[in-house]
């Protein structure tokens, strides 16, 4: 856009974070900001959620990036998950005892680079595997081998826990795997196609993904969402805990996003299988019910406060306020919910990296100087 500018223009042209430039076509998925809508290669997410399975929309984003896709993505993934778990053999108690996503990424580096399908399952197998057992260890249990023929959720589950999860839980991890599977040019994506356009190799760009994913800008939010809720306590107590943390400077985790002016899609998709869940007559208590409504009323109170605090900008909430309470519903603790976040999101990752791949372009935008001229050397 600055090609052939001088600095004074070209500075005019320069969008922080890159807001409002359009970086990339892609066949993968839409994110309409405005209307509210999310769609994955033709579907709405509200529908995939609620219909389909992590390996269906998994082959759905990978389709036509690779030769040779097998129709049914779940016995490759399954043997995936095998291949991956040798890996668990470099985990040592160090190693899981640091911050989750950082362990895991860890693992997912002494992966081989490579651009096949062999290697872009085994990528999205990683987190699958390498977080339940970075969970266990950390804890001071062994590793659980993974069972091939499970779903991926319903033996992410098993391995977390060294039971079998109940198909109520499993369908709503699912349903959050394909929830957040792809999302458009979000930084992750960005930052997975940047390394991929390098021609790097798949590895790579993942793990560029990860490390961008893990901010508590992007999916790093889930957590500290956790935590407000913990602090807030009570429904009473939201409104002054609220209005504190932004005189603070704070921002609200679960609220507000760079494309959405209206409120995220997934947001319900994910309220939605949380609900379900709750229905689930096997859980263990009726917390989670409880949880929601606490949760409800907060989100309530933290959207009339950003209405009230911030009318220039129309702050909704986001898919992690959610997703903090299927994960936290599920027994995952909250150090773990970017792990989970990797799980769906690798698939998408790699998809793009392929995509950007195709076109054969390097990613190398450029910058505006803005520091001083050449100075003589004293
Ligand atoms: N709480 C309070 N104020 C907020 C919030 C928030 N959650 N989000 C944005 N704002 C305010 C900013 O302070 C700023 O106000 P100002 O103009 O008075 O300074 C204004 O809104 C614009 O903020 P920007 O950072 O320029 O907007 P951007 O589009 O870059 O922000 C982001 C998007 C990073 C997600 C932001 O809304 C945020 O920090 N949210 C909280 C963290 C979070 O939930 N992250 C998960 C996002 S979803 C995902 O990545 C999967």
């Amino acid at each position: 856009m600055s090609k052939g500018l001088s600095t004074p223009q070209a500075a005019a042209h320069a969008a922080e974070g890159l807001e409002g430039v359009v970086a990339a076509h892609t066949v993968l998925s839409d994110v309409d900001g405005q209307a509210g809508r999310l769609t994955i290669r033709g579907y709405a997410v509200e529908d995939l959620a609620h219909r389909a399975g992590f390996e269906d929309v998994a082959h759905l984003l990978l389709d036509g990036f690779f030769d040779a896709m097998p129709s049914d993505l779940a016995p490759a993934l399954g043997a995936a998950r095998v291949r991956a778990f040798a890996e668990v053999a470099a985990l040592d108690e160090g190693l899981a005892k640091r911050d989750p996503v950082e362990a895991v990424r860890a693992l997912i580096a002494r992966l081989p680079d490579g651009d096949g399908l062999d290697t872009a399952l085994l990528l999205i197998a990683a987190p699958a595997v390498f977080t339940p057992a970075v969970l266990r260890v950390a804890g001071g249990q062994s590793p659980v081998a993974p069972d091939p023929a499970l779903s991926h959720a319903a033996d992410m589950l098993a391995m977390t826990r060294g039971v079998p999860a109940t198909d109520g839980e499993a369908r709503a991890l699912d349903a959050y795997l394909v929830t957040v599977c792809d999302h458009g040019l979000n930084a992750s994506t960005f930052a997975a196609r940047v390394v991929a356009s390098t021609r790097a190799g798949l590895t790579s760009a993942v793990l560029a993904g990860i490390s961008a994913l893990k901010g508590p800008l992007h999916g790093g939010a889930p957590g500290p969402v956790i935590e407000m809720l913990d602090a807030i306590g009570t429904p009473d107590n939201a409104e002054a805990w609220l209005l504190n943390a932004l005189a603070r400077g704070d921002r609200l985790m679960g609220f507000g996003h760079r494309i959405y002016r209206v409120r995220d899609p997934r947001a319900d998709a994910l309220k939605a299988a949380i609900r379900q869940l709750a229905q689930n007559a096997s859980l263990a208590s009726n917390a989670v019910p409880g949880r929601l409504a606490f949760a409800e009323a907060v989100e309530q109170a933290a959207l009339r406060i950003l209405r009230e605090r911030k009318p220039d900008r129309a702050l909704e909430t986001n898919v992690e306020f959610y997703t903090a309470l299927l994960l936290e519903a599920l027994g995952l603790p909250p150090a773990s919910f970017t792990c989970v976040f990797a799980m769906g999101r690798t698939a998408g990752w790699i998809a793009h990296a392929r995509e950007q791949l195709a076109t054969g372009k390097l990613v190398r935008p450029q910058s505006v100087y803005v520091g001083p001229r050449t100075k003589a050397a004293a």
